[in-house]
């Protein structure tokens, strides 16, 4: 079944002045548009709403309960309006926080999205490796921080949200693009292109090969995964990198994802901040955001 909030308005209308040309008077609109509407929403319906006798018109039974649940429901729409209207009246004010670097590939999607329903927040984003992001954290200079590999500690509240898979990728000329099942042990004897200490990329990676007794000594280390990502179209080595940021490249045929035992690694980005921390409107308004239309909003973009 389906009708439009309008047409329960038009019917509400027709109801309360027992008219169509009043309703129509009253809604601005043409009698013939009110009368097509109500037809539309008593064949949705299977029941006539409305019974003529002369030239007076009348409810059915049908119509006395459809208008009771109509005003109910127009009534409902009209609180959920106002409320709407108040939290966009006060969302608004600075909104500081801390990313990691990887996830510039996204966070600027979901802020500028939000931003769009709520132009009165002051965004302050910061993006930096995942160690500096800790320290903030626990300093508490955020609002709230976006991370993949929370803290161990005690005392923080993470919030999961989107995949974060992370994979091995090379240029599609490397001798091991076409290899499948390739073993860690094997894949060790090649040159690595590696972040910085203190990346949450780094760290996964290195816990992998410590896990396995491995050690890799990195070929380069670049401070972003932009330069590693050029490092590796150069042929200067292979890489672990989040999905997220090869989307461009693999979609050009640049870099290819190495099918290596225990690859991808498969973890999750979460906001994260203080246990207990009051949050501000803003920052309640924006964390709810993330969580709820994130997927949406970054299939779209
Ligand atoms: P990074 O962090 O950008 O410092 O590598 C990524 C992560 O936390 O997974």
């Amino acid at each position: 079944m389906h009708f439009t909030l309008q047409q329960l308005k038009l019917f509400v209308s027709v109801a309360k002045n027992s008219s169509y040309t009043r309703a129509a008077k009253e809604l601005n609109l043409s009698q013939p548009a009110v009368s097509i509407q109500i037809k539309r929403l008593e064949q949705q319906i299977g029941l006539a709403l409305f019974e003529q006798v002369g030239k007076t018109i009348f409810t059915t039974t049908a119509g006395k309960t459809v208008y009771q649940a109509s005003e109910e429901i127009l009534d409902k729409v009209a609180q959920l309006k106002n409320s709407i209207k108040e939290l966009k009246g006060e969302v608004k004010g600075l909104l500081q926080l801390s990313v990691v670097s990887t996830s510039k590939y996204f966070m600027p999607h979901l802020l500028g999205s939000f931003l769009q329903q709520y132009p009165d927040v002051e965004p302050k984003m910061k993006f930096t490796n995942r160690a500096r992001v800790v320290e903030r954290l626990t300093n508490n200079e955020d609002d709230f921080v976006v991370m993949g590999q929370i803290p161990n500690a005690q005392g923080f509240e993470a919030h999961p949200f989107l995949e974060n898979i992370l994979v091995m990728v090379a240029p599609p000329t490397h001798p091991l693009a076409n290899k499948n099942n390739i073993s860690l042990e094997e894949l060790s004897k090649e040159r690595f292109l590696e972040r910085e200490l203190g990346s949450g990329t780094r760290l996964v990676f290195d816990r992998m090969l410590e896990e396995r007794g491995l050690k890799v000594e990195p070929y380069m280390e670049l401070g972003s995964s932009e330069a590693i990502k050029q490092g590796v179209m150069a042929g200067l080595g292979l890489a672990v990198l989040s999905l997220h940021s090869l989307h461009l490249e693999r979609e050009a045929g640049k870099i290819v994802l190495l099918d290596v035992a225990g690859f991808p690694v498969k973890r999750r980005w979460y906001v994260v901040h203080r246990k207990g921390k009051k949050l501000s409107l803003a920052a309640r308004t924006f964390l709810d955001y993330i969580l709820q239309d994130s997927h949406k909003i970054l299939t779209t973009s």
